[in-house]
Order: C-alpha cells, then sequence, then structure tokens
C-alpha cells in the first residue's frame, strides 16, 4: 500500500483535529509512508519500536510512561497525518522527543502502520517486561514474602506516606489522597484536598507529614497547580501545600511554596517532587526543571532545584543565595533535571536524592547547599531519541553524580531503610525503577554506593517505597495500580 500525505511543519496539534490536510500558510511536505525508496533500507520495525517508543508508551493497553499507542484513544494526534508531525517533530509541550533526526520518513511511517496491529506491538511486551520473569523474591541476605496491602480501586498511585504503626495516606496522581489502615482501603478519598492539573506526568504528588505530627497533624503535599483551573490549556507548575485531615476532609490549608508566575509553563512533564525534613525540621522539596532544560541552571526559576524552607513557607536567611537578589530565596542546589526521590541519610544527616535523567542519564546525588548538579550542561545520558545532547560529563563548578544507571532505570522515589523488619539492610538506600519495575538496595558508605541489587521485580511499575515503624516494606506501583507489603520470611539460603 502507498498513501501519500501532506504534512504541514508543524501545525499546532493540540488545537484542531480535524481529518481534513491542513492547506494554506504552512510549509508543506511530500511524505509517503511505505515509499519503495532507493536509499538505505528501513530498519526492522519491531527493533525500532522496542529501541525509540517502548519505554514510555509501553506494549499494551495501558501504555508505560505516556498514554498506549494502541488503544485507539488519542489525545493530541487524531489522524496519519498528526501522528507522523507528533513522531517527527514531537509534542514539547508533553514531553514527546522530536524523532525526524533519527528515523527516517519510511521508518515513521512503518511504525505508524504497526501500531494499528496491537498484538504485533503486544507481543513485543512479552519479550521484554519482566512481568513474564519469574518474580524475584530470593536476595542475597532474605527470601521476601510480597502480598498485595489495601487492593481496591486505586487509581495511579503516586507516594506513600505512614501516618502511624498501621495507617498511611496514599496519593493518586489524578488527585486522591486515600487511606490504608491496617490493609484496608477507606473507600472515599479525603474531601476537599486541592484541586489538581491532571494531565501528562502532572497532577497530586508527594505526602509527607511533620516531623511534630502527633502534636500538629500537619500533612504536606505538592501538586501541579494550574493557574486557571478551568482550562486544560493553563500554565502550571509545582506547589506545596500544607493542611490537616479532620472527619476525613482537608481542612486548615496554608501555601507553602508556589512559584512566581513568569516561572509557569505549558509543559505538562518533569514536576518533580519529594517533600522531606532534616532533623531541624527544615523543609525540603524538590521541582524538575519542566522539560525546559535551561531554567535548571537559572537561580531565578524554581524549576531544576531542590528548595528549603521553614515548614509553614517562610524563607530561610540561610540559605545559599539569600543574598543575591536575582535569585529565589528558596533555591538549596540547582541544575537538576527531575528529582523523583529524596531522603536524609539516617547516619550522616545528608541529602541523597534520585534524578530521573534522559536515557541512560539516571543519576543518585548526595546534595550539598549551593552546588551545581550540571543539567543540562553535563550528563551521562544521552537524548530518547538517541542523539546527543552533549559531550561533556564533567565541568569546572559542577557535581559529579555519587552513581548513575546506564541504561536507565526510569528511577522513582527512594527511601532509606528503617526499622528492624531487615537488619542487614540497615541504612541501605532503596531506589525504584519505574520503567525497570524494579526495586534496588543501594548499598553506601558515607558518600559512596559500594553495591546495587535488584531485590524486587516484576510487580509493576514501581513509584513509590515507603517503610512503617516496625520496619516492613511499601512498595507503590502503576499497572497493576497496588500497594505491595514486603516483609521478611527468612534468610536467604546461599
Ligand atoms: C520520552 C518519552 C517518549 C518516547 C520515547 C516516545 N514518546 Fe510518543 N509521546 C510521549 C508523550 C508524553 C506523549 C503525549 C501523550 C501521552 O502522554 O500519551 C506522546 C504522544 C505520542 C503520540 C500522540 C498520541 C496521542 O494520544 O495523540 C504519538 C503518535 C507518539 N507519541 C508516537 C511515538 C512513537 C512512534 C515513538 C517512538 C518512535 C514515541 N512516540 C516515543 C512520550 C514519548
Amino acid at each position: 500500500m502507498r498513501v501519500t500525505l501532506v504534512l504541514a511543519l508543524l501545525p499546532a496539534l493540540m488545537v484542531g483535529c480535524s481529518d481534513d490536510l491542513p492547506t494554506g500558510e504552512a510549509t508543506t511536505q511530500t511524505v509517503s509512508f511505505h515509499a519503495v525508496s532507493g536509499a538505505s533500507a528501513p530498519r526492522d520495525t519491531d527493533a525500532l519500536y522496542r529501541e525509540y517508543c517502548l519505554r514510555c508508551h509501553g506494549a499494551d493497553d495501558e501504555g508505560g510512561m505516556s498514554g498506549s499507542l494502541i488503544d485507539d484513544t488519542w489525545l493530541y494526534a487524531k489522524t496519519d497525518w498528526e501522528r507522523y508531525a507528533a513522531t517527527a517533530e514531537g509534542i514539547a509541550d508533553a514531553g514527546m522527543p522530536a524523532f525526524g533526526g533519527v528515523l527516517s520518513k519510511e521508518e515513521i511511517g512503518d511504525l505508524l502502520e504497526f501500531i494499528k496491529e496491537p498484538d504485533r506491538v503486544r507481543a513485543l511486551g512479552k519479550l521484554s517486561t519482566p512481568n513474564d520473569r519469574p518474580k524475584r523474591v530470593v536476595t542475597r541476605h532474605y527470601v521476601l514474602n510480597v502480598e498485595p496491602w489495601g487492593a481496591g480501586d486505586l487509581s495511579i498511585p503516586w507516594a506513600i506516606q505512614f501516618i502511624d504503626h498501621n495507617a498511611a495516606l496514599v496519593t493518586e496522581r489524578p488527585g486522591g489522597l486515600r487511606l490504608i489502615v491496617d490493609g484496608w482501603l477507606h473507600p472515599d478519598p479525603i474531601r476537599d484536598t486541592p484541586e489538581v492539573l491532571h494531565s501528562g506526568q502532572g497532577g497530586l504528588m508527594d505526602v509527607a507529614i511533620d516531623p511534630d505530627y502527633a502534636d500538629n497533624g500537619w500533612v504536606y503535599l505538592t501538586y501541579s497547580h494550574a493557574l486557571n483551573p478551568k482550562s486544560r490549556r493553563s500554565a502550571a507548575h509545582t506547589r506545596v501545600v500544607r493542611g490537616r485531615i479532620v472527619d476525613h476532609a482537608w481542612v486548615d490549608q496554608e501555601v507553602l511554596f508556589q512559584a512566581p508566575i513568569k516561572d509557569y509553563g505549558m509543559t505538562r512533564h518533569h514536576y518533580g517532587s519529594r517533600v522531606v525534613f532534616d532533623k531541624e525540621g527544615m523543609l525540603y522539596f524538590c521541582i524538575g526543571e519542566r522539560g525546559e532544560r535551561t531554567p535548571a541552571q537559572d537561580l531565578a526559576s524554581a524549576k531544576g532545584k531542590v528548595h528549603r524552607i521553614h515548614p509553614d513557607g517562610r524563607v530561610p536567611s540561610d540559605n545559599p543565595f539569600s543574598d543575591d537578589p536575582e535569585a529565589l530565596g528558596t533555591v538549596y542546589s540547582y541544575g537538576h533535571r527531575n528529582p523523583q526521590g529524596m531522603g536524609f541519610h539516617p547516619e550522616t544527616g545528608e541529602l541523597w536524592i534520585v534524578e530521573h535523567g534522559p536515557r541512560g542519564g539516571d543519576e543518585v546525588n548526595i546534595v550539598h547547599p549551593g552546588k551545581n548538579y550540571g543539567w543540562p550542561v553535563i550528563t551521562y545520558g544521552i537524548n530518547y531519541s538517541g542523539t546527543i545532547i552533549t559531550h561533556r560529563m564533567r565541568a569546572p563548578g559542577m557535581e559529579q553524580p555519587t552513581y548513575y544507571w546506564e541504561p536507565s532505570i526510569a528511577v522513582c522515589g527512594s527511601e532509606f531503610v528503617t526499622g528492624d523488619e531487615f537488619p542487614k539492610w540497615k541504612n541501605d538506600y532503596i531506589a525504584t525503577g519505574l520503567v525497570s519495575k524494579e526495586v534496588r538496595r543501594l548499598v553506601n558508605t558515607e558518600d559512596r554506593v559500594m553495591h546495587d541489587e535488584v531485590i524486587l521485580e516484576g510487580y509493576g511499575r514501581v513509584r513509590d517505597v515507603g517503610f512503617d515503624s516496625a520496619g516492613a516494606m511499601y512498595v507503590v506501583t502503576n499497572d497493576p495500580d497496588r500497594v505491595w507489603r514486603v516483609t521478611n520470611k527468612g534468610p536467604a539460603q546461599r
């Protein structure tokens, strides 16, 4: 079959979704699908999909980090030519990279034909998702007991925070704040939580409690906040609030951090974010660079930063840039891409974070005040499309990661091991993988990662990990949307 399409470079993909071909002012160019061309032969389509598309779009109706391409739902590209344009030019605001430079027209055409055959796409998933491999429960030290906790109708759970020895709050990205007590999921979300912009990677994200929660009841949330909540096209940014939960309702809300209006953006990805407290009770949170890269180096922008504030939102006078009139006073460190996990080392008191990097650039960083972690000037990663971001992996004045993953695991939530359930893992840093569907244990000495062990695999795309006061581990997954309780079944036979 030979279909010739006219492609406009690049009409606003998000607005018109008519089947009509564009005419008039836009530059047009002719594109042939399955063109019989004498140029270099297109590469194998299955392999192309696996290399370039699978990590984000997945191989089933659930999709991956982004929506499925075989579920017959199209948010941006209703027609073949719009899909062609989306693939070639990308959808900048949504975080869809441009592949025009690395895939030929024929290859893009082949991929678009390929996704019309869902069974072929699903067959790829069967080959490559760890779900089909035996679920790993034997680790170097322990055999793990893994069971669903509070199974029910969770929707894209994102973060977990224990508020008592047997009770936890769980955020759902579409906006729900849920309570699980003793493995029982309360059927109703907490009422009156803030309205979130659930689009792309945004929505309700982290939940944390005050170090003095037992006395003051403060619960902290981060979410993507739309300047104009009535409009799906509103500019958005990560916002930090706190409130209390009384009679299953969110009350007393205070906005602790809101970025300057001019820092709000149209992108829908790289929001961060986590909230943690140090021993002195100061609050740290992180925001991703919102897919815009360079603001990570701009001290006046909230993007790509770790921030430090008092728990009531006041800006501390001893922050590293508080004397710089150009800088946001909350900035603690900069040059971050999309930090998605944070934790204070129980012994050294240092702040460890994991950052979701580009392809091949997921990092662990130990954060020091005022330091520059280099994004996007230096990185070990490359673009999702396979093209080079920069050849520079180090530069004067920029910190090297403490550890990085190549290939990326799509690192997400993290937590230091506490409690008595896994004594040999005390103070190890647990990091989770969204795409790799893994939970990893990073053995560390002070400021170094010595060993990296996959301790759980194949239970779902892992967003977060937490511990109860006795030290049982809780793993939050998407696909399936669930919380797993992980306990120690006894020593592993060696
Ligand atoms: C880095 C992640 C990423 C990669 C890699 C990626 N995409 Fe996307 N893509 C997205 C995001 C994000 C969207 C926005 C819609 C969504 O979230 O599902 C999108 C949207 C699309 C759309 C429009 C979907 C719609 O609902 O209208 C098409 C078509 C598409 N991608 C094709 C591809 C193809 C083909 C590949 C492989 C060559 C690919 N993408 C690789 C992230 C990615």
